[in-house]
């Protein structure tokens, strides 16, 4: 069965468009909480819940990751950009996963995946010192060969294919041929013996296809759920996405 990963940090984007100062202040009338909807999104079936500590702080604020970490029953999956500051902090914090994203321009790749070979000299110490400290090491990769087989070889447990671009071209006629990228990396990734993730842009209606994607593990998904979550409460969205990514 694949795992659920809920990506929370678009709770924390609403709460941050009325109250900028979040970092400081929690309770009251500052909300929504992103650690509530955490604990809600858990109780509903979410195998691990997931934030990305942006550098900016546009949405998650480092106070809710160490809420997080202290309240959730699950797991914690840390999105973070290879710099040596995100490093110290995921080493203090100790979350069971930590999936390394592009933050910066020149670390992406034309679709918007980490440029695992172009940064290998960043790349490499970072998997190095989180892997060291027992956190699973996931890197957050466009489905293309030499990215997936330079993963492995920096020492990456996971890693999260970008479904960005698949699910941009859903409805026109490249969505076969991003498919196919798809299921190679997925393929691919499971023959240099990585575990394999996929996430972003992943919502209620692609899902019937991505769900028949082979090897996958887990699923990070964030926007669709929060967006749902709006109109039926997360208990309702977390549980129709699980149901469906059941098929
Ligand atoms: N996976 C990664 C690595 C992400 O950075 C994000 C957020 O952009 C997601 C998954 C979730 O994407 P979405 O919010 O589109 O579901």
């Amino acid at each position: 069965m694949i795992h659920l990963g809920v990506n929370i940090d678009h709770c924390a984007t609403v709460r941050q468009a009325r109250y900028r100062d979040a970092g400081a202040t929690v309770g009251g009338a500052v909300e929504p909480d992103p650690v509530a909807f955490a604990v809600a999104a858990e109780r509903a079936g979410a195998d691990g819940i997931t934030v990305h500590l942006r550098e900016d702080r546009r949405h998650i604020q480092e106070r809710d990751v160490w809420r997080l970490r202290e309240s959730i029953a699950t797991r914690l999956n840390l999105e973070m950009a290879c710099t040596p500051e995100m490093t110290a902090f995921a080493l203090k914090l100790k979350p069971e996963f930590v999936c390394v994203v592009p933050e910066g321009r020149q670390e992406v790749t034309t679709e918007g995946g980490l440029d695992v070979v172009g940064n290998l000299a960043r790349v490499g110490p970072c998997v190095e010192a989180l892997a060291a400290a027992g956190i699973k090491v996931s890197l957050f990769i466009d489905p293309d060969e030499p990215q997936i087989a330079m993963s492995a070889s920096v020492g990456a447990t996971f890693v999260e294919l970008h479904t960005g671009a698949y699910a941009h071209a859903y409805f026109t006629p490249h969505r076969a041929k991003e498919f196919q990228r798809l299921r190679l990396g997925c393929a691919q990734a499971r023959d240099v013996g990585l575990t394999v993730n996929a996430g972003h842009g992943i919502n209620y209606v692609n899902i019937a296809e991505i769900r028949t994607l082979p090897h996958l593990y887990e699923l990070n998904i964030g926007h669709s759920i929060v967006s749902r979550a709006l109109f039926t409460g997360v208990d309702e969205a977390v549980r129709e996405m699980k149901a469906r990514m059941k098929g």
